[in-house]
């Protein structure tokens, strides 16, 4: 029988008893769960490599396989590689990019341990599908190792401009190493134009027809595949949440307030600072809004141990700080910022109760908290959202309220809009969103991608 063989960085083992805070992670289980198979990636641990580091946990239909990293390749691929070079170029921050050969060493060299670790793992019918920025050498590592399995890759995030891609020494190499994938997929058609361009600007390749691409001596199909969200469960969540204590203890907390509501890593691509300048700008134009309206801001610590992370960190504390500062009362504070995580089905109610949804990222992938927020409203009484129109998801959501991030006075205003508008506008408005949200769901990505990987040109030939 077929199966599935998951690949990527942050794998959910099922008891890593942390609350997962981020997209891949929850998009993957959702997906494997439905399918089943193998999801192979890194435990989660730093620990000393040995020859028998590989840990298998087998429940229901998926085994997980994972194996730890040492201190260095930590240090280099993970925090160096990964989210100091490839995670700002692709969020367009070329002034926070920090490139050095080491650090590119190291990536090379886990990309290489990940090939190695997994081969044994491997059969014939497998389907393989690797996933985000940490892994974009693995497809071509398994060539060179004599995999003739169909081998797919998704990216998460953006895939940058050409012009800001360039800025990367090791460009070249990157894209050569996505285009020894038999399927690359891409969140939305911006990333796909970015992608050709590069092929046919910079690499000498064509863009064929249906989808296939011809670069670096290779024939493969590169398309776009949004990724979206679990609907029923989501809903369902949502009705229970209201049993929930902490949706009580919120509620009453927050009775009679209208309360706006940001859930993100803290991360500099979220946005989070303009965010906070935004809802100062809020309570200073429209004075009338003071002690009637609260702003919760989840942010759970992400990356820790990169400096422009803690940074950020930094920056967040001191602006809310301010903003409290500025404008609480002795009976009310305008900005509940928590750095902790939550269960999703507690983060369902939350959505529930909130009347207006903020998602205003500087630049993302997709952001799944922007449809988690509108799958979880109230049909009868559905809150607005206020959305970037650098994420994603703004690319199938265009019936939110969206805002440029950058434009402090324009989202201080939507924001104002979004507490005003009537309960009929936010119908037709949360109907649209439904209406596309049901037509991407997690199956459909998941079918879709899957469906494509196996129509794809199949390659025989090793690297
Ligand atoms: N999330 C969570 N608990 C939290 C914060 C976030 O479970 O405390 C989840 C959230 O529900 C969403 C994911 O983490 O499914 C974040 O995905 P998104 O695409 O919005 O952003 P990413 O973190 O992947 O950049
Ligand atoms: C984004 C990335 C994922 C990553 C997640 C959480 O969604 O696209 O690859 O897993 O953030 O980040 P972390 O570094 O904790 O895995």
């Amino acid at each position: 029988m077929k199966r599935l063989v998951v690949v990527s960085n942050r794998v959910a083992v099922p008891d890593d008893s942390k609350v997962r805070a981020g997209g891949l992670a929850v998009a993957l289980e959702e997906a494997l769960q439905q399918a089943g198979g193998v999801w192979f990636g890194w435990s989660g641990r730093i620990a000393p490599q040995t020859a028998d580091s590989l840990a298998l946990i087998e429940q229901g239909q998926v085994t997980y396989a994972t194996v730890n990293l040492s201190r260095r390749d930590h240090a280099e691929y993970y925090n160096g590689f990964a989210n100091r070079t490839l995670w700002p170029i692709f969020h367009y921050r070329i002034d926070l990019t920090d490139f050095n050969r080491q650090n590119y060493a190291g990536y090379l060299r886990v990309n290489t341990l990940f090939a190695e670790k997994l081969l044994p793992l491997l059969r014939d019918e497998d389907d393989i599908w690797v996933h985000d920025y940490h892994l974009i050498p693995l497809g071509e590592e398994l060539r060179r190792r004599g995999v003739r399995q169909r081998i797919g890759f998704f990216l998460h995030t953006p895939f940058p401009a050409m012009e800001i891609l360039l800025v990367l020494p090791s460009h070249e190499r990157i894209v050569r190493s996505l285009c020894a994938y038999d399927v690359v997929g891409f969140q939305t058609r911006n990333d796909l134009r970015a992608f050709h361009d590069y092929i046919t600007v910079e690499a000498g390749g064509e863009v064929l027809s249906n989808g296939l691409v011809h670069a670096f001596g290779r024939t493969l199909r590169a398309e776009v595949f949004p990724i979206g969200v679990d609907v029923e469960p989501l809903q369902r969540a949502a009705r229970a949440s209201v049993r929930l204590q902490t949706y009580r203890r919120l509620r009453e907390n927050f009775g009679g307030k209208c309360l706006m509501i940001g859930v993100d890593r803290l991360d500099y691509s979220k946005g989070l600072r303009e965010r906070m300048h935004a809802f100062g700008r809020l309570l200073d134009r429209y004075p009338g809004y003071r002690r009637r309206i609260c702003f919760m801001q989840i942010a759970p610590p992400s990356r820790s141990d990169v400096p422009e992370y803690l940074q950020i960190r930094r920056e967040l504390e001191t602006e809310a700080g301010h903003i409290n500062g500025t404008f609480a009362e002795f009976d009310w504070i305008p900005i509940h910022y928590l750095n902790s995580s939550f269960q999703r089905a507690t983060l369902a109610g939350f959505y529930r109760y909130s009347k207006v949804g903020v998602v205003t990222p500087l630049r993302d992938g997709m952001n799944l908290v922007a449809k988690e927020y509108v799958a979880t409203q109230d049909p009868a009484e559905p809150g607005a959202l206020v959305l970037s129109r650098f994420a994603g998801a703004a690319r199938e959501l265009d019936a939110a309220l969206l805002v440029n991030p950058y434009d402090i006075d324009g989202m201080a205003e939507t924001m104002a809009r979004a507490i005003e508008m009537p309960v009929a506008e936010r119908k037709e408005r949360w109907e649209d969103m439904m209406a596309k949200i049901r037509a991407s769901s997690i199956d459909v990505w998941r079918e879709n991608f899957l469906h494509a990987l196996r129509e794809a040109p199949f390659s025989t030939e090793a690297a």
